[in-house]
């Protein structure tokens, strides 16, 4: 109500100003990143991880297969093709055999996306391993994992770039904040 309050007296709403600044802020100094961006959802800091990523029309992304569909739309946008990664039974995620299989078969791919379903982490180390050994950069889906930790690290740390979402679930109203993460010169 505040906030609210101090649009009005100051009229100042959008587009950016002190507010998005300081929740950029605490994002990245809660997860325990250099930069983080706000964006209008989810999705779209996905979407601009693939941006980032330079996926083209006929591009592979390499995905996770259990997931939200906003994980995957993005590459579409862009007119690339999913490649889809089966998940593991212990954590219902990205399967790291799997995902060596698929960069094996698709050396070239632009990216790999990989959702941390429900708040529970994939097995991020082997996984980020994985792409660096391949020279494929990371997108970590974090959007339904923020405050979970993975070996102690923060979810959202693991990749190139992450999509966080922070949801309040409360009489049927659902208010999100989203925002990507990027690392030094790829910063956004
Ligand atoms: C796994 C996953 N990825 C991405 C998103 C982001 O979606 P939205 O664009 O609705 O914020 C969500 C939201 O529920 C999600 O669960």
């Amino acid at each position: 109500m505040r906030y609210i309050k101090e649009a009005f007296d100051t009229n100042w709403i959008a587009p950016l100003g002190k507010n998005v600044d300081e929740f950029e802020k605490e994002m990245a100094s809660y997860i325990g990143v250099a930069h983080a961006a706000a964006l209008v959802s989810g999705t779209a800091a996905l979407h601009l991880a693939i941006k980032l990523c330079g996926v083209k029309q006929g591009d592979v992304v390499i995905c996770s297969d259990l997931t939200f569909s906003a994980t995957v739309n993005p590459v579409s946008y862009e007119n690339g093709i999913q490649v889809f990664v089966d998940c593991e039974p212990d954590t219902w995620n990205m399967d790291p055999r799997a995902l060596e299989k698929a960069l094996k078969k698709y050396p070239h791919a632009k990216a790999v996306i990989v959702a941390n379903l429900y708040g529970t982490p994939a097995k991020l180390d082997q996984i980020s391993q994985l792409c660096s050994k391949y020279n494929v950069p990371l997108i970590e889906d974090a959007a339904e994992s923020l405050g979970a930790t993975y070996k102690g690290i923060q979810t959202g740390t693991f990749g190139n770039y992450a999509a966080l979402s922070l949801v309040v679930l409360k009489n049927k109203t659902r208010k999100e904040y989203t925002g990507i993460r990027s690392e030094g010169s790829k910063a956004a």
